[in-house]
């Protein structure tokens, strides 16, 4: 089975899918944005830049498709904020993969980005100073929430939550404690 993690960006998934691969004989992580630089042999913001969005979400597309045809067994993937936006990309998580969004507040999203800082995230790299960032955050998630909520098969809320907490809860969805069908 491949397990998605799904959610906006600074959401905790690359962090939370090492660790939760880690956490399991037999598992391995796979981060999307590292297969699409990779591919592309640049980096992500270098992929906007000189090739524009539309060129990242076709390569994001691409690595997408060729890691699920692969039908790896026990395989954490996350995948990049933007990811299910494109409904092709969307289709495939459902048909082929279990997506689990981890599901952040604007605030929460604003404090772990302000932590983080934005560099490396072309979306939102131009957003200077903490109003701006959380305006691009509030009209991005906006758009986005109702597509994360409908592909999820389940859905973590990590508000207030400590990585070892939400690491916790993870390891107790059915497809890590062997209650669920494999897909
Ligand atoms: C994007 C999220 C990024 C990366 C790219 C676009 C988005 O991934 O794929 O910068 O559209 O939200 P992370 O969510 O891992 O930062």
């Amino acid at each position: 089975m491949v397990v998605c993690l799904s959610g906006f960006m600074g959401s905790g998934k690359s962090t939370l899918g090492r660790a939760l691969a880690d956490a399991q004989p037999g598992w391995r992580f796979a981060d999307l944005d590292d297969l699409v630089e990779e591919k592309a042999g640049k980096s992500i913001p270098d992929i906007f830049r000189e090739e524009g969005e539309k060129r990242f979400r076709a390569l994001e597309q691409e690595c997408l498709e060729e890691i699920l045809s692969a039908a790896e067994d026990r395989l954490v993937l996350s995948l990049g904020g933007g990811t299910l936006t494109r409904s092709r990309c969307a289709r495939l998580v459902r048909r082929k993969a279990c997506c689990i969004y981890l599901k952040a507040s604007e605030n929460t999203l604003v404090e772990n980005l302000r932590a983080v800082g934005t560099d490396g995230r072309p979306l939102l790299s131009d957003a200077s100073g903490e109003d701006a960032l959380r305006l691009r955050i509030r009209t991005l998630l906006e758009g986005r929430s109702a597509t994360y909520e409908g592909c999820a098969d389940y859905i973590l809320s990590t508000d207030g939550r400590t990585g070892d907490d939400l690491l916790q809860e993870l390891l107790s969805l059915p497809p890590f404690s062997g209650t669920d069908t494999v897909r």
